[in-house]
């Protein structure tokens, strides 16, 4: 056996592919329990994950609770009924959509099936970081275009006109968040409709509108409308969000048939479960419930943005459920909020290390954000 299958034995992981190895796993949000565990602190609020501190709607609860009597079956492959539901809410035939185990998957679906080592992908600096990951683990070139600067109106927001510049002839994919996730920015809607229409018919443009439900309130519509009119746009939603069910993992992307029917031949027959699928379609069917939610998260949001910047504090725009705070030396002030019980996400590995990306929770829990936050910004 020669020194490489020697290394191999006795470490199986280098088995894996050159394009994987050389990824950085993403890192999500502490976990309350873990904080719990290191630090022996009690009575923690989680601020660090952009979920609903709303929850999902009492009738989504319900059927949840129902389907789990089904829980010995495999669930319908093809999720019928929650498509149906979903195209009639989006008014698009249900062939233009395909379900995922939240819409990462989905971002991982488009990359799997659109993507090969020959191409490249582009994304922008400090757009979401599964889009790097995705490309790069088809060992395809991920073109990450540099954000607008800090003094835009929309400081490291996408540039879109740079985006456009950088799209060469072997790039498939575009990932578009809007609004992004961790900066919380948003793009012009009529920018936005230029890019798209300017986009070669051989590239795929991924709108991302994970925070659509909220982006309304602030005029960042959705690209939906425009779907009929240019086949190689996809639009990714998932129910994570506003809909409050970010634990069952349920998420979707609408795009013309035929791309749809391409990452239909990948997706793993029976990605959403049962119980997310009931769950799914009774969230879709509570509209009241996700615009309440919308309504509240916002209007705290903008409590909090005045709070934060009378404390002296810098912010980027936000139409997500979060804000991009710069508050100085990020690393220690996180640890110290730590400390006082409250979880928030360091934003340095995005490379914004001056920054943390702080969720919108409940009223309660944002003032004690606000009460551990004061002292340690008048220090950083
Ligand atoms: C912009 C964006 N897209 C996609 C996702 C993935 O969400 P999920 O997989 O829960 O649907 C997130 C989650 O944070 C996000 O911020």
């Amino acid at each position: 056996m020669g020194t490489q299958d020697g290394d191999v034995t006795a470490h199986p992981g280098r088995l894996a592919t050159a394009a994987v190895l050389s990824l950085s796993p993403y890192v999500p949000g502490k976990p309350i329990s873990e904080l719990e565990r290191e630090y022996g602190v009690r009575n923690i609020i989680k601020l660090a994950s952009n979920e609903s501190p709303y929850g999902p709607s009492p009738a989504a609860t319900v059927a949840m609770h129902a389907a789990i009597a089904d829980a010995w079956i495999y669930p319908d492959g093809s999720a019928h009924e929650l498509k149906q539901v979903l195209a009639a809410h989006l008014k698009v035939p249900s062939e233009w959509v395909t379900v995922g185990n939240g819409s990462n998957e989905l971002l991982l679906l488009l990359a799997e099936t659109f993507m090969s080592a020959q191409c490249s992908g582009l994304c922008s600096q400090y757009g979401f970081a599964i889009y790097p990951l995705v490309i790069r683990a088809t060992g395809g070139r991920c073109i990450e275009v540099p954000a607008l600067p800090a003094d835009d109106p929309m400081p490291y927001g996408h540039d879109l006109d740079a985006m456009a510049r950088a799209i060469t002839a072997d790039t498939k994919l575009v990932f578009i968040a809007n609004p992004n996730n961790p900066t919380g920015t948003w793009v012009d809607q009529q920018r936005l409709r230029a890019f798209i229409a300017a986009a070669p018919a051989s590239t795929l443009v991924v709108l991302d509108e994970a925070y659509v439900e909220y982006a309304r309130l602030n005029g960042c519509e959705s690209g939906l409308p425009w779907l009929g009119e240019f086949p190689n746009l996809v639009l990714v939603r998932t129910l994570s969000k506003a809909y409050g069910l970010a634990g069952v993992r349920v998420g979707f992307a609408v795009s013309h048939p035929e791309v749809a029917d391409a990452l239909n031949r990948i997706r793993p027959a029976f990605n959403v479960s049962n119980v997310a699928q009931a769950g799914a379609a009774a969230a879709m069917a509570d509209q009241q419930h996700v615009h309440e939610t919308a309504r509240r998260v916002v209007a705290e949001r903008g409590r909090m943005a005045a709070a934060l910047r009378a404390m002296g504090a810098r912010l980027v725009p936000s139409a997500g459920n979060f804000l991009l705070v710069e508050v100085g030396a990020a690393a220690q002030v996180y640890e110290q909020l730590l400390r006082g019980g409250v979880i928030v996400r360091p934003v340095a590995g995005y490379g914004l290390p001056r920054h943390l990306r702080i969720s919108v929770g409940l009223p309660e829990q944002n003032d004690r954000l606000l009460q551990v936050l004061e002292p340690l910004l008048h220090r950083a």
